[in-house]
């Protein structure tokens, strides 16, 4: 089995659930992206023109990170699962990814979201994936996603 990493951005826990799913089923290791500054509710509100989501948002801004990956050079599988904000990958996402080297990774999305699907996530992330060709998946799943649909999904990246 290749060595995993389940590193994933979830600001209400939706997709922290399904993360411990994949991390389980890929036996990997589990990895919060966490901003330095967490959002508060007010911070999310989105239909707030003022609130923290859409200042980050129109002004491209990078989201300064409290931690970052031990050993990432050990892993071979990278998935990455945030919630789709805007039609696509959270600020946070963006700045996460480009700290890091992704030459040679099997890069993996998924995402939870109030019903928007994938779209173009997955091009427009390749701009901050150094080194990363082409993701192998990218993939909204519900929140009442079972768990065994999600193993039967992950494993199929770890495989050697
Ligand atoms: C700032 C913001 C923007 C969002 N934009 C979208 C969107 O474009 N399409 C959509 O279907 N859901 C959108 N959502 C809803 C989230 O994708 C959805 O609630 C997700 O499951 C939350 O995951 P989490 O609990 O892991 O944070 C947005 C939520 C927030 C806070």
């Amino acid at each position: 089995m290749k060595k995993a990493l389940v590193a994933y951005f979830s600001a209400s826990g939706t997709t922290a659930k399904l993360a411990a799913a994949v991390a389980a089923a890929a036996e990997g290791e589990l990895f919060e992206i966490r901003p330095l500054v967490p959002y508060s509710a007010a911070d999310l509100k989105w239909t707030n023109p003022l609130a923290r989501c859409n200042r980050e948002k129109i002004g491209k801004k990078t989201i300064p990170l409290a931690a970052s990956v031990e050993n990432w050079t050990d892993y071979d599988t990278v998935f990455l699962g945030f919630p789709i904000w805007y039609y696509g990958a959270p600020n946070v996402i963006e700045s996460f990814a480009k700290n890091y080297d992704w030459n040679g990774k099997t890069v993996v999305l998924f995402a939870t979201s109030g019903g928007s699907n994938i779209g173009k996530t997955a091009e427009k992330l390749l701009a901050f994936l150094n080194g990363c060709n082409a993701v192998a998946d990218a993939r909204v799943f519900g929140a009442e996603t079972s768990n065994d649909a999600l193993s039967l999904w992950a494993k199929r990246f770890c495989q050697e």
